[in-house]
């Protein structure tokens, strides 16, 4: 019988690396892995004894620790941003107006303010929107902005400024504006009757 090397047609230089066993004839080198890998290998293991040593006894932050890092800075940007935009800005408006605010205020008053103010702002949940009378606001672009704004949360007016963009609500006062003194029937007059300029 002949020797394996023989029978597989093994390279001189690689005899070394022939394994010492033989299934039906199938014999297997025995190739060292790449350098490359094996390094990579070692620093992940390094690595994660590293990062066990630093979480577990090293003082390194929990993951609510880092939660509450993060949620501090937005709360922080939420009061800034609240103490920037809380008041309304006549000549951002005039953006919005000049950039199709209406037709772009009809969307977002579709999607966010119809189920209470009904599809042609007559009411329902929140108050009619078309009539003379107010609850809150006085029928302008100035004082409908804050009600948006900040909301009427104890009834059931929700915080705009929480759940969509400053422009979305400037878009949502300008097609307010176009209900205004139409007088659709839904909601009964509430709040006082504002008088017109
Ligand atoms: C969940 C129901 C609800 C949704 C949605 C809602 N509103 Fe209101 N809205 C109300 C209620 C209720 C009031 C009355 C608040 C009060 O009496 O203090 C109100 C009041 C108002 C007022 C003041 C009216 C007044 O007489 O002074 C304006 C303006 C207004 N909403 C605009 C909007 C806009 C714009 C949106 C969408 C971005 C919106 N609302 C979405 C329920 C809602």
């Amino acid at each position: 019988m002949k020797n394996k090397e023989e029978k597989n047609q093994v390279e001189e230089s690689e005899k070394h690396l022939l394994l010492d066993h033989d299934y039906d004839n199938i014999q297997e080198f025995n190739y060292p892995l790449p350098s490359w890998w094996n390094g990579i290998f070692i620093i992940c293991i390094v690595f994660a004894g590293g990062y066990f040593l630093y979480y577990q006894f090293l003082g390194g932050p929990s993951l609510k620790d880092e939660f509450t890092v993060e949620y501090k800075v937005i709360l922080e940007k939420q009061a800034a941003f609240k103490k920037l935009n809380a008041t309304f800005n006549p000549e951002f408006y005039q953006k919005i107006l000049a950039d199709n605010g209406v037709a772009k205020g009809e969307e977002v008053y579709e999607l966010n303010c119809m189920p209470c103010h009904m599809e042609q702002g007559q009411g329902d949940v929140g108050p009619n929107l078309t009539d003379d009378h107010w609850l809150i606001a006085k029928g302008t672009p100035e004082t409908i902005y804050p009600v948006v704004f900040n909301g009427s949360e104890a009834n059931g007016m929700p915080v705009w400024s929480e759940l969509i963009s400053k422009e979305e609500m400037y878009q949502a006062v300008a097609y307010i504006m176009t209900f205004h003194n139409k007088f659709v029937k839904g909601k009964e007059p509430q709040g006082e009757k504002v008088a017109e300029k």
